[in-house]
């Protein structure tokens, strides 16, 4: 167990706001001297694909019959409306956000009420960044190095606390936890915020998701995400599902206008179309399920790495020495993958991959494999 409070951050990742996320193309590309289309980002797990046409259209026509004219609807009334019948789910249990970055800093001014924060680690960087802004005290419990490639799994902690931050499937091992290991969970904690900001990507997710579990308990917040899934993250679209006492407190307090007239249309557009949404979902199962094995049957050929067994479109990789001279050399070929260092419990010879499309996966692993080379 290790306590923190306060940031750990290093000053020049503050003055330059990366905060250790993957995905900074724009100061990699500066860096590189490459223009942003000639990287291949595999530091950011989004999906390969452009964005869906009913997208493009819609925001398109959004343009032209309203422009910029009005203010975006402050209640989200039509947006919540619409999440609400996808899930199921009454639509004052739900918060839109820009982006599920923005639910995370409210959920962690919800943590702060409760008490210490549990955050399983090595995990996302963004819950620090969020107890951080509310002066909150957490704790980062180790998980497991290893585990096996059948998912999902048994959520591996057992402690009981205040407030505890579940990812499903966990980032950075992609590993996918058992709903039923979960629900226990919901005993033992004040407060239970589950970021499920992959699970629709991920292949027999969706069945292991908590959102129905937000009818019975009130300590529960499920966090979700359009970036990901289609490949949106300049819209910033996510939700949040939980009790309408909490939500609404984040109401009051939050900016009047978090969410653009885009990112409202954009939600609305997708989540209301459901043989798109199935169809949409259908092929991104089937990219993950083809080519992560692919890639994976050709970097288990470099003797020194070990490949982790992921649920999803990431996946972590752990050498026997440093990882850092890879990473440049991947680099001088326009190539990201997310150094680890930075995460609590891993170091340089880890790293986490995303899958790309089949071109740039052969592309990648060709280079990963040239890197072992030097
Ligand atoms: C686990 C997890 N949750 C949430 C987010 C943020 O998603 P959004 O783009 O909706 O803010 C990320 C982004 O990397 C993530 O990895």
């Amino acid at each position: 167990m290790d306590q923190s409070k306060g940031n750990n951050y290093k000053q020049e990742d503050i003055k330059s706001s990366n905060f250790y996320h993957g995905g900074n193309i724009y100061a990699k590309a500066k860096k590189l001297n490459l223009p942003t289309s000639e990287i291949i980002d595999s530091s950011a797990s989004l999906v390969p694909f452009d964005p869906p046409q009913i997208l493009l259209d819609s925001l398109t026509s959004e343009i032209q019959n309203l422009g910029f004219r009005y203010y975006p609807d402050r209640n989200l009334t039509k947006l919540k409306a619409i999440i609400g019948e996808f899930h199921k789910i009454n639509p004052d249990n739900i918060l839109p956000g820009n982006g599920a970055s923005e639910l995370i800093t409210w959920a962690g001014y919800e943590a702060s009420k409760f008490g210490i924060s549990y955050i399983p680690s090595p995990g996302f960087v963004d819950y620090e960044r969020s107890l951080n802004c509310w002066n909150a005290n957490f704790i980062h419990l180790e998980l497991p190095k290893e585990w096996s490639g059948i998912f999902p799994q048994c959520f591996p902690l057992k402690q009981n606390g205040d407030v505890i931050w579940i990812t499903n499937p966990h980032n950075p091992t992609g590993q996918l936890w058992k709903k039923k290991s979960l629900e226990p969970i919901l005993e033992k904690y004040k407060l239970v915020i589950c970021d499920e900001a992959f699970l629709s990507l991920t292949p027999n997710g969706e069945k292991e998701s908590l959102i129905p579990l937000t009818k019975k308990y009130d300590n529960l917040l499920v966090l979700r995400s359009l970036t990901k899934l289609f490949n949106i993250p300049g819209i910033r679209l996510g939700y949040v599902i939980g009790c309408y006492k909490k939500l609404s407190q984040w109401q009051i307090k939050r900016d009047p206008w978090p969410l653009n007239s885009f990112a409202i249309q954009a939600g609305i557009e997708i989540l209301s179309n459901k043989s798109f949404y199935e169809q949409w979902i259908m092929k991104i199962h089937n990219w993950i399920n083809t080519e992560k094995q692919l890639v994976y049957d050709e970097l288990s050929k470099v003797d020194s790495l070990k490949i982790h067994k992921s649920s999803t479109n990431f996946f972590l990789i752990e050498n026997k020495f440093s990882l850092t001279p890879n990473i440049k050399y991947l680099e001088s070929k326009g190539i990201l993958i997310r150094e680890c260092s930075s995460f609590r419990f891993l170091n340089e010879k880890w790293a986490r991959i995303s899958l790309q499309s089949p071109k740039n996966n052969k592309l990648l692993c060709r280079e990963i494999q040239n890197s072992f080379k030097k």
